[in-house]
């Protein structure tokens, strides 16, 4: 029997990974309930820098302690890595969705700046996660902010509904990012933007390490580089597109860094033409 590893994995299994790995997390309440295989990996192997942050010290991403306390108890699992509605001004009566929406920590800080008049949609395909972030916002009593369950691939909303997308640590997990961005395009209104914080790769990712279901469930592997989240966004239709590494990219020829993926944060901006 071979012992070498797979250098393929199908679209259908990485979901299912990415499910059971953050399904895990939301009964756990957090970053460090992920299965003992996986040790310390939904924050990935890079001490921090990565999907979350082990104890969850969220402030390092962009959160400022108002904003943390703000939030619903269980509603910050430390699972991002940035703040996205930090870098966009939303206004009362906008309508957000956010992509993976976990527990909810940013559809509730976004709820807050939208107003009774706006609503936030949350979408996340982890039942877990889901419940989780319903529970959430029943216990803040929080009217203008609904959970769907769903793939970002499909999204559960309306063509030309929303003025805004959001998302944090999320689109690296998705296998086919292309669907992803042409449906954010979709349910976006005609001059609505999408901010999202995402890890970005700083050098090409290799099949193998593409195939590692602990790399990929870590947002390690699954990310692409600037260039590549560029062209896909210019593929569904946007414009104005800005990629931006909030870490210097500096090329290393260290062997270590030759065989570990190497991820950055990123903060991506991009507008729907029109209005
Ligand atoms: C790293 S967590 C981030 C959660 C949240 N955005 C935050 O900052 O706390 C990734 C979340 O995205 C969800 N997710 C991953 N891939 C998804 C997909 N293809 N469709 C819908 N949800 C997905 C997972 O279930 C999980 O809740």
């Amino acid at each position: 029997m071979s012992t070498r590893p797979k250098l393929t994995i199908s679209d259908d299994d990485k979901r299912d990974k990415v499910r059971a790995h953050y399904g895990v997390i939301a009964l756990g309440g957090g970053c460090g309930s992920a299965p003992s295989s996986a040790a310390s990996t939904c924050c990935g192997a890079t001490g921090g820098s990565s999907c979350c942050v082990e104890s969850g010290p969220s402030s390092e991403f962009g959160y400022t302690k108002e904003e943390l306390r703000s939030l619903p108890e269980g509603a910050d699992l430390g699972l991002g890595c940035g703040n996205p509605t930090a870098i966009l001004s939303l206004r009362k009566g906008q309508t957000v969705l956010d992509l993976g929406s976990g527990a909810g920590i940013d559809c509730f800080l976004a709820a807050k700046r939208v107003g009774l008049k706006g609503s936030v949609i949350g979408v996340d395909m982890t039942p877990e996660m889901l419940a989780k972030a319903r529970e959430n916002a029943r216990k803040a009593g929080l009217k203008n902010v609904e959970f769907r369950l769903g793939e970002i691939e499909h999204l559960p909303v309306a063509d030309a509904s929303v003025d805004v997308v959001i998302s944090n640590c999320v689109i690296n997990l998705a296998p086919d990012k292309g669907t992803v961005y042409r449906e954010a395009y979709r349910a976006l209104r005609p001059g609505g933007v999408l901010v999202v914080s995402d890890m970005i790769a700083t050098r090409p990712i290799s099949p193998a390490e593409r195939a590692d279901p602990l790399l990929w469930t870590s947002c390690l592997s699954g990310a692409i580089e600037a260039s590549e989240v560029t062209s896909l966004l210019e593929r569904a239709g946007f414009v104005k597109i800005r990629v931006e590494p909030r870490v210097p990219q500096r090329p290393s020829r260290s062997r270590k860094d030759r065989t570990t993926p190497a991820v950055v944060p990123a903060d991506v901006r991009a507008r729907k033409p029109g209005a």
